[in-house]
């Protein structure tokens, strides 16, 4: 395509987005109920898929699945030929093309993704969006598409018309994020001493604008285009095109629970029963500002029956924390967080042993027959016939409240920091850039050139220690650039901690 877009202007920084995966997509149609394909042989379209970031990590875990990425702009796609190439990834496709002109036969695909487009471009590309979307989803197939909604999508829809204003006046990208974001600081002092809801509008908007990449904001804030959508506008646009919805690909964003008995009847009250009025109540309920909504074809038999036994193919991992491990062997009642501060408590020793055993291999993850195997030895019990579906309901509520974590495959995940091994493709991805993806499918950033150097030393053979002393007698001999105050033996502990974590070890 020779047309000259915004996006080559400034390039995007994309990455990879946890609940637009594939991965995700197969764990909440199978929660839903909708037969999704395994994601080992599927059809796969990411629309404006950037640089293909999101999508490459699928392609190469699994070379019996066809993923396609299309993007108009061609510096994008450049750049997601090269990376293609350089992983050796054959059964990845990018074609650089408008939505509009897209076409690709009349071949399915079993996911396609849209992610970060619907919001901001003209209605008659939104229309194509959807349009292709129906045309290309296989039977059983699941899209999501994210967009930004109301009511949340107001208050940006505020701060972007005064900084679009303000900024007319300078002609530099790099002046009007400046400035931009110099606007809003300006606002939020001005009106610091007051008190008014615009003063906690501004602070919040603050501090989403300072946290956004400058790449990000030019495009997302001061573009031409910005709509946000009502859920409502959004499901009869899609319905136009006869796909319907299934629901949100984070499933904590369908958790409908009220603060109390007297809100929860008022609620019933507005939405009746009625699961799409209850979608649009909650957006007011919740001053929701963006959805990433899941859509299959209408003539799908959904039947919205969340059963527990769903998660018995799938694999879960767990990072719970409890100040009273010690309790898990008697009928006390047990608290348990994450690392946001969210918990809950349980008094059952079977489900507070499966908590503390899973969580103490974080981010290894096992399936719940396996959970039900750890925590029955950690109580030293032999397994009862209603143990699976304890835990398993038990679970599922978790996954509810957004306590645990669901994925499609276990993943060679490693916790062994002693003789690490970094995930494979992450380390062949080091060589082009310092934002890898892990296996939690979330995005790691890699500071600099000695964190660098040391993960491409971690191919499971050496010990962390040594690989501590080659990267410090790089340092000493100058071939590496160490500038940073802190102890680099300490620096490089921190990092494979943070590896570890992230799921950026492997087996
Ligand atoms: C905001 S970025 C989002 C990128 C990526 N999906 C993500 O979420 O990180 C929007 C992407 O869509 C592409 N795009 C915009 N309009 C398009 C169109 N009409 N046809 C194809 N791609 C388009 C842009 O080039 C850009 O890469």
């Amino acid at each position: 395509m020779d047309t000259h877009t915004p996006y080559d202007d400034v390039f995007y920084p994309t990455g990879i987005h946890q609940s637009v995966t594939v991965d995700r997509l197969y764990v909440m149609g199978k929660i839903l109920g909708v037969k999704p394909t395994p994601i080992e042989t599927a059809t796969v379209l990411e629309i404006g898929c950037g640089d293909g970031m999101h999508i490459l990590p699928h392609a190469w875990r699994h070379p019996q699945s066809k993923v396609v990425g299309l993007d108009y702009a061609s510096t994008n796609i450049t750049k997601a030929v090269e990376c293609k190439s350089h992983l050796s990834i054959d059964n990845i496709e990018f074609i650089c093309a408008d939505i509009q002109d897209f076409t690709y036969s009349d071949y399915k695909f079993d996911y396609i993704i849209v992610h970060g487009l619907y919001a901001w471009v003209h209605d008659s590309i939104k229309e194509a969006i959807l349009l292709k979307c129906k045309e290309h989803l296989s039977e059983n197939g699941i899209c999501v598409v994210s967009y930004n909604t109301m009511p949340g999508g107001h208050i940006r829809l505020m701060t972007r018309e005064i900084m679009r204003f303000h900024t007319q006046q300078f002609s530099t990208t790099k002046d009007k994020v400046r400035e931009a974001r110099a606007m809003i600081y300006f606002l939020a002092k001005a009106n610091s001493g007051m008190q008014s809801a615009y003063k906690y509008i501004l602070q919040e908007e603050l501090k989403r604008i300072a946290s956004y990449p400058d790449a990000a904001f030019i495009h997302d804030d001061l573009g031409e285009i910005y709509t946000p959508i009502s859920f409502t506008d959004f499901i009869n646009h899609a319905s136009k095109h006869s796909l319907t919805y299934l629901g949100e690909a984070d499933f904590v964003e369908m958790n409908d629970e009220m603060p109390n008995e007297e809100i929860t009847q008022v609620f019933k009250n507005l939405h009746k029963g009625d699961l799409l009025q209850k979608e649009q109540y909650m957006d007011y309920l919740r001053y929701r500002r963006f959805r990433q909504t899941m859509l299959v074809h209408d003539h799908t038999d959904l039947k919205r029956v969340i059963d527990s036994c769903f998660l018995d193919s799938l694999f879960i991992s767990i990072n719970l924390t409890t100040e009273t491990p010690t309790l898990i062997y008697d009928n006390s009642v047990v608290q348990f967080k994450d690392e946001s501060g969210k918990g809950m408590g349980t008094d059952s020793p079977l489900v507070k042993a499966a908590l503390v055993t899973v969580s103490a291999q974080y981010p290894k993850r096992f399936n719940t027959k396996e959970i039900v195997e750890m925590a029955n030895k950690t109580l030293g019990l032999e397994e009862s016939p209603t143990d699976l579906t304890t835990v398993q309901s038990v679970l599922l509520k978790m996954y509810y409240a957004d306590l645990i974590e669901v994925y499609a495959e276990r993943a060679e995940i490693s916790i062994d920091t002693e003789k690490p091994k970094l995930w494979e493709y992450a380390k062949q991805l080091l060589e082009l850039r310092l934002n890898i993806p892990t296996q939690n499918n979330v995005m790691y950033h890699v500071e600099g050139n000695v964190e660098r150097e040391f993960l491409k030393l971690c191919d499971g053979t050496a010990h962390f220690r040594e690989n501590v002393e080659a990267i410090s007698s790089l340092i000493s001999s100058r071939e590496l650039d160490w500038q940073k105050d802190e102890d680099v033996e300490e620096f490089l502990l921190k990092s494979i901690k943070a590896c570890k974590k992230s799921g950026l070890l492997s087996n």
